[in-house]
């Protein structure tokens, strides 16, 4: 029996752990910030020996995309990384209508610090057509996609050419619950809710996927004490995270009853830079868009009952205090 339920349980060998730290993986990022966006911009950006970032490329989600977009941008001023070009996407989901998390993430897409229009402006062109002709002109699973917010610009890409698929390595998506309920309706996640059908072309594609819902990132979460050791960094990019998570993390520790709140996008980065952190399994997804009460579900076949080929790596364990530690280290890095 406990044979039966360790089959198919991910864990990173040390060979295999080694062989990633040591290559810079070429990454793109796609986001729609958004609090714990911005703390995963901040946490990629401090980590060049790990993540050569070619893009951040933006979407609505959280707010609406004029605001994701300044938000990436000005992410990108506080880390001194304005040698990243942000590319705006998709102002709104492939089919449903479009829905934004302001009540949580605020009006701007981020509270507890000031937001300003940053010097530094967009690149020229959309994010879909940057995702198209970088992936059309790359070497074959060679491009990482770090999939922060609803899939829309992927979805959208991969509509106009399905071939660039060849081209990606991995697709690291925050998104989905299984075992924890959703927290925008009682089985959705919020990025799989504000665009299901992106995601079922993603998952179609037969790209390599790893998904990183809530049943994880609501094991990695902030406490005093961890509020303590960002403040402890004592630079501004530290004092940020520590503002914006203070404001942030309030909603889903009133919601749930939590002693802390998960920074679930961050997770995604961490776990490109430091797998060991994260085990899962790899199992058979479907995502469900038929209007109803499961609209924007995962369903996740944990126990194979299905006998239907595993599409995904479903993370659902994280070392937290590990989580909080590589975030403090790359954090003091920065001003
Ligand atoms: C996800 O939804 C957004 O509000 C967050 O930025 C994160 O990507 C969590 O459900
Ligand atoms: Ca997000």
């Amino acid at each position: 029996m406990f044979k039966h339920l360790l089959k198919g349980v991910v864990l990173m060998s040390a060979v295999a752990t080694t062989s990633l730290q040591a290559a810079t993986r070429d990454v793109i990022i796609d986001t729609d910030p958004g609090a714990d966006d911005v703390v995963a911009l901040l946490l990629a950006m401090a980590s060049p020996e790990d993540l050569n970032i070619r893009a951040i490329t933006t979407v609505a989600g959280n707010v609406r995309l004029d605001k994701t977009s300044r938000n990436a941008r000005l992410a990108r001023e506080w880390a001194g990384r304005e040698d990243i070009p942000v590319y705006a996407g998709a102002g709104r989901p492939l089919v449903r209508k479009p829905i934004y998390a302001d009540d949580i993430h605020g009006r701007e897409g981020l509270e507890g610090v000031k937001v300003h229009e940053p010097k530094q402006g967009l690149a020229q062109g959309n994010a879909v057509q940057y995702l198209v002709d970088t992936l059309s002109h790359a070497e074959p699973h060679s491009i990482t996609l770090a999939m922060l917010g609803p899939q829309t610009n992927l979805a959208l890409a991969l509509i106009q050419k399905p071939e660039i698929a060849k081209s990606i390595k991995e697709v690291v998506v925050m998104g989905g619950a299984h075992f924890n309920g959703g927290n925008i309706t009682p089985v959705a996640e919020f990025n799989l809710y504000a665009d299901p059908h992106a995601a079922q072309v993603v998952l179609a594609s037969g790209v390599k996927l790893t998904y990183v819902p809530l049943d994880l990132t609501h094991k990695v979460i902030t406490s005093e004490a961890r509020f303590k050791q960002l403040a402890a960094i004592n630079n501004q990019a530290s004092q940020r995270v520590v503002d914006i998570l203070d404001a942030y993390v309030k909603h889903d520790m009133d919601l749930y009853g939590m002693p802390g709140g998960p920074v679930h996008d961050a997770s995604v980065i961490a776990y490109l830079i430091k797998p060991e952190l994260f085990s899962g399994r790899r199992a058979h997804l479907e995502v469900d868009s038929r209007e109803g009460p499961t609209f924007g579900q995962t369903v996740v076949d944990w126990y194979a009952v299905l006998k239907r080929p595993a599409n995904v790596l479903w993370l659902n364990e994280g070392d937290a205090q590990g989580f909080f530690d590589l975030l403090s280290e790359r954090l003091a890095r920065l001003q």
